[in-house]
């Protein structure tokens, strides 16, 4: 069910600026898919329904009025309105179908889950790609390309039975090719259009340095967060002096204790306009001390000043910190 597992963490690679935003920020193929997740449970059912252009969520479905709610203003496209209620019309009716279709034809007993990813690709050079992919309980059950559903051998017969059944119905598959290659590629032009300035921002990320949990006797792991930036590519990498250090191509590190001074974590981001950040790793128990030490030197001062009454001298003590 790999294409069920949109990427929640960012990239990390290798490489460096010259990878950073090429194809104008757009990755190649630019996709829009939409992802159908069903659960039949005690005789009812629950759809969810979410339209995916790239990685980003532009389009979600509303289940109580069976309307697509757009979740930008550009995510609409230049779809008419006449066009716009033939495709909500076309989304209630699959979901009231496709819900007698598994339960009374291919007899499944509940409950179950189902999930329908549908997927267009628009390739540079060599054009648009569509397809559908269904599975069931978490596994593969069948698949739709070129107008025709094939079942995957794990599906078994019901698989076999659900493709004879949907490759005779003529006006269904028509309809199901004509939304993967003319509807589909059209909204990935209009959203790559109207989307752009959403799509081509650029946020710097925001970093700072841990340590997480210590992988073993005498070991530190050291933690760089990066967040918070856009768009996905980003190069994250601990460094010692100019050096980097190997086998390090993510965000934490394991070292020994005694070998963590003098390490730092270097950050690669489009938007920093090659200026890499890098954030200089500090022993935290030289922090500690010093803390310590402020605080020690302020209740001494506090102390004096209460005996001396000596109250313009703390901002002065507080401003040269
Ligand atoms: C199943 O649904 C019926 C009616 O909708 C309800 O009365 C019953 O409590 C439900 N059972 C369970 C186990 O949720
Ligand atoms: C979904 O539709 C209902 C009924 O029309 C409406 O009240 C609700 O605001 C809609 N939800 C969203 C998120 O648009
Ligand atoms: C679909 O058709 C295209 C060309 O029409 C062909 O290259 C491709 O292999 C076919 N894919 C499948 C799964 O049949
Ligand atoms: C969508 O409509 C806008 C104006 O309404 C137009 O400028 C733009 O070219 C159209 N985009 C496409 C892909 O047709």
């Amino acid at each position: 069910m790999l294409f069920l597992l949109l990427p929640l963490l960012a990239a990390l690679f290798p490489g460096g600026d010259s990878d950073v935003g090429k194809n104008g920020g757009f990755e190649d193929p630019v996709s829009f898919h939409l992802l159908q997740s069903s659960t039949y449970n005690n005789h009812s059912w629950v759809h969810q329904g979410s339209g995916w252009f790239g990685e980003l969520q532009t389009h979600s479905w509303n289940r109580s009025s069976g309307t697509i709610i757009f979740l930008y203003p550009w995510s609409r496209g230049n779809i008419s309105n006449k066009e716009l209620m033939d495709l909500e019309r076309l989304f209630q009716l699959y979901f009231m179908n496709h819900q007698d279709f598994y339960i009374s034809q291919l007899m499944f007993k509940g409950p179950f889950d189902l999930q329908v990813a549908a997927d267009c690709e628009r390739h540079s050079g060599k054009g648009f790609l569509g397809f559908v992919q269904v599975a069931i309980q978490g596994s593969d059950f069948m698949s739709f390309q070129n107008e025709t559903w094939s079942p995957y051998p794990m599906g078994g017969r019901k698989a076999q039975k659900a493709c004879n059944l949907l490759n005779l119905n003529q006006a269904y598959t028509n309809r199901k090719h004509w939304l993967l290659s003319d509807t589909c590629p059209r909204l990935i032009s209009d959203l790559l259009d109207g989307g752009k300035a959403h799509l081509q921002r650029q946020v710097k990320p925001e970093t700072w340095l841990s340590s997480g949990p210590s992988p073993g006797p005498g070991h530190k792991l050291l933690v760089c967060h990066v967040s918070g930036f856009y768009p996905k590519p980003v190069w994250v990498m601990w460094i010692r002096g100019e050096q980097e250090q190997l086998g390090t191509q993510r965000a934490t590190l394991d070292v020994a204790a005694g070998e963590a001074a003098g390490l730092a974590c270097r950050v690669k981001h489009s938007s920093l306009g090659g200026q890499d950040l890098v954030l200089h790793w500090a022993p935290q128990s030289a922090v500690g001390l010093i803390l310590l030490a402020m605080i020690v030197a302020l209740a001494l001062l506090t102390v004096l000043c209460i005996h001396l009454s000596c109250s313009s001298l703390l901002p002065i003590v507080f401003s040269s910190f």
